[in-house]
């Protein structure tokens, strides 16, 4: 059995990949960013997941607006990285975990999640600068599932529906046969609008009651639709369906290592929060 160690939301916008990439860390403007995910890497010191399962959002460079699945699960041995246009270092590929892949696929459609499987998928900054900040240099000793969540066309599945795939993901990890360690990743968010007359809109009251509702009352964010999401925290802000995905798959009751906010990051109000499992065994050290 599979056990689920945990959970961290964590934004991730590209140019903390510009930052990485040129060690910024102790620079002005990055350290109070940087500084924030000291204490994560700590905890998963102690935590030692070898396998991560990711929700994110593909920005358009595995999937674009012609042809976009609402749910798409990897089922690859590999992923690759590629040039998004940002400037950024093309990453090395990541390790996959096929088996696992299936697991869950099969878990998701059993649970009628019609999700899409590729068994090739590039993956952007979305998914490489949350392994980047929280793995460094040691991204490639994981294997990884990621699961990408429409939150770029219109219609946007709802937190709701994103929350319950979460729980599906959730109650597969511990049928999975094996005896992996699972950290869950949620990536995006927090508020942030990058188009439009709102461009630059932030909302901070709502992310730092998001980063205390994730922890003991997740179900609350469900009572919004997408388009709420969209009005309330910006129209790339949406992207907390991710985290609302990733706190499905956990157990009802976390315990809250760790939390982080810092405004901006481009243009982003930068989250970070970081649950344990309850329950979750401890690797022996
Ligand atoms: C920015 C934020 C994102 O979530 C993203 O995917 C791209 C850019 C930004 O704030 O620059
Ligand atoms: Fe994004």
């Amino acid at each position: 059995m599979a056990t689920v160690i945990g959970g961290i939301g964590t934004s991730h916008v590209p140019a903390i990949g510009g930052a990485i990439a040129r060690k910024l860390f102790q620079d002005p403007y990055w350290k109070p960013f940087f500084d924030g995910y000291v204490p994560a890497r700590e905890w998963l010191a102690q935590a030692r997941p070898d396998t991560v399962v990711m929700f994110y959002n593909d920005h358009g460079l595995n999937f674009f607006l012609d042809k976009m699945p609402t749910f798409a699960i990897g089922a690859a041995e590999e992923y690759r990285n590629a040039d998004e246009g940002w400037g950024l270092p093309v990453q090395a590929p990541y390790k996959g975990h096929a088996k696992l892949s299936w697991h869950l696929i099969e878990a998701a459609v059993g649970n009628e999640f019609d999700v899409t499987t590729c068994q090739e998928m590039l993956v952007d900054h979305a998914f490489t600068v949350p392994l980047q900040l929280l793995f460094p240099g040691r991204e490639r000793e994981l294997r990884v599932v990621p699961i990408a969540v429409n939150t770029v066309q219109h219609p946007l599945p709802s937190p709701a529906r994103c929350y319950k795939l979460g729980q599906t993901i959730g109650r597969a990890l511990e049928t999975f046969d094996g005896v992996e360690r699972v950290l869950v990743i949620g990536s995006g968010g927090l508020s942030h609008q990058l188009d439009g007359t709102r461009a630059g809109f932030i909302n901070k009251a709502f992310d730092l009651a998001c980063l205390h509702t994730l922890v003991q009352a997740p179900e609350e964010l469900t009572q919004y639709s997408a388009l709420d999401l969209v009005e309330i925290a910006g129209s790339q802000g949406v992207e907390l369906v991710n985290w609302i995905a990733m706190r499905g798959a956990l157990s009802r009751a976390v315990r809250k290592v760790h939390s982080h906010y810092h405004i901006p990051i481009s243009n982003t109000a930068a989250g970070l929060l970081v649950l344990e499992q309850r329950n979750a065994t401890r690797a022996a050290v």
